[in-house]
């Protein structure tokens, strides 16, 4: 299939821009006082924003650190709290962003992957148990592209099994499953609330945590493993949120429902207008017993087309779509996990997704007329190729 002439040459200024970040006028008041007083680190912001942030998912704690990758990683370092021993094991999906995976490792313990489903990029339940051993001590399920995991299946093998459940919510803040939040059904939730999630504090994550001893084991691992002044009780790190950060967030937290619902409103428009491409392509669906919290719109080829991922990417971007790549199969595809010796082929449907799919912008700066541009260019596009609508 060749791409017309010039289609490669607008990368700059796209109609259709992947992320967007709202800094309201409560936030900026804030940032202006939180810098008169000359004190930015952790603060009374900072702890307002976790009462609030976790007030948002019915959970009694909340745990504001620097980055996504941070709840990730001190989560499964408060596993020790627990009687983890470093090199422990905790399953985690083969397909997600790689600050899954990394995180696993920076707390010293040993991610253990699992295929995933196609249909709903998210860990396969029935896959999960085969990989459970005796130093296994959490399942990570993550809720990609803001689609809840299969929750109830994964309960039932944690409570089995004697493990803890960290969910990964990073990109699905407000997602709902069964009539219970997102990040309120796990032992721990992690949130990242990077630039194009939808509560932003820029850079920055939150963890929630009902229990005490999982809180208290997480403050000091965010504060060097500090428990008292200056006594170091654990090998933590330092991660915390400054008053600046709090101060978006906060911002963000008043507008929470409606950049929920914007959000909701573009992914359910562009799931039901792509119904028309069913045959090309796979998208997720909302089921009747759960609610997508919609981070982006991921965007999946059939198998036997007449074009390639790659093919289609360069269409839609030189269209002015903003896109990402629908992450990797982490022990297969990043190099940098090469030395765990999988093989390409181990994970099937996570290798399938990374190789035929992408993800495209949905956020609350995106307005209806948007969508139906990437509907037009779509169907152009899939014209161009020989197929009919
Ligand atoms: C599923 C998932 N987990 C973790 C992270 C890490 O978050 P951060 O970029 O804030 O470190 C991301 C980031 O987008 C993510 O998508």
């Amino acid at each position: 299939m060749k791409i017309a002439e010039g289609q490669e040459s607008k990368k700059a200024g796209y109609k259709v821009p992947f992320g967007t970040v709202s800094i309201t006028p409560k936030a900026r008041k804030l940032i202006d006082t939180a810098l008169d007083t000359k004190w930015v680190t952790k603060g009374k912001y900072v702890r307002e924003f976790e009462e609030k942030f976790a007030a948002l998912f019915g959970m009694r704690h909340g745990v504001a650190v620097s980055s996504g990758t941070d709840a990730d990683a001190l989560a499964c370092a408060a596993l020790y709290d627990f009687g983890a021993q470093r090199g422990d094991e905790v399953i985690v999906p083969a397909l997600s962003f790689v600050a899954t995976g990394n995180a696993v490792f920076q707390a010293g313990l040993t991610p253990v992957f699992v295929d995933i489903r196609r249909d709903t990029l998210n860990i396969d339940p029935d896959l999960i148990e085969a990989k459970i051993t005796k130093r296994t001590r959490a399942i990570m399920p993550v809720h990609l592209m803001g689609k809840p995991a299969a929750m109830d299946k994964i309960l039932a093998l944690a409570q089995k099994h004697g493990l803890k459940i960290i969910e990964d919510a990073a990109e699905a803040h407000g997602a709902e499953y069964r009539g219970r939040k997102i990040g309120s059904i796990g032992d721990m939730s992690c949130f990242s609330l990077y630039a194009a999630h939808i509560v932003t504090t820029i850079e920055g994550g939150m963890i929630l945590t009902n229990c005490d001893k999982t809180v208290e084991a997480l403050r000091s691992l965010r504060n060097h493993g500090m428990a008292g002044k200056f006594t170091f009780q654990r090998i933590g790190f330092s991660a915390k949120m400054n008053e600046l950060e709090a101060a978006v967030g906060l911002g963000n937290i008043e507008i929470f429902a409606h950049i929920l619902e914007t959000r909701r409103r573009n992914m359910l428009y562009l799931i039901d207008k792509f119904r028309r491409f069913d045959k090309y392509f796979i998208t997720l669906k909302e089921e009747a017993y759960e609610k997508l919290g919609p981070h982006a719109f991921s965007i999946v080829l059939r198998e036997g087309l007449n074009f390639t991922k790659d093919e289609f990417v360069a269409h839609i971007e030189g269209q002015g779509i903003d896109s990402r790549n629908l992450f990797y199969s982490m022990p297969t595809q990043c190099p940098s996990y090469a030395f765990l010796g999988h093989r390409l082929g181990e994970f099937p449907e996570a290798e399938y997704c990374s190789d035929h799919g992408t993800h495209i912008g949905i956020h609350q700066d995106i307005e209806v007329g948007q969508l139906d541009y990437v509907v037009e260019v779509v169907e152009r596009f899939m014209k161009s190729t020989g197929y009919s609508i």
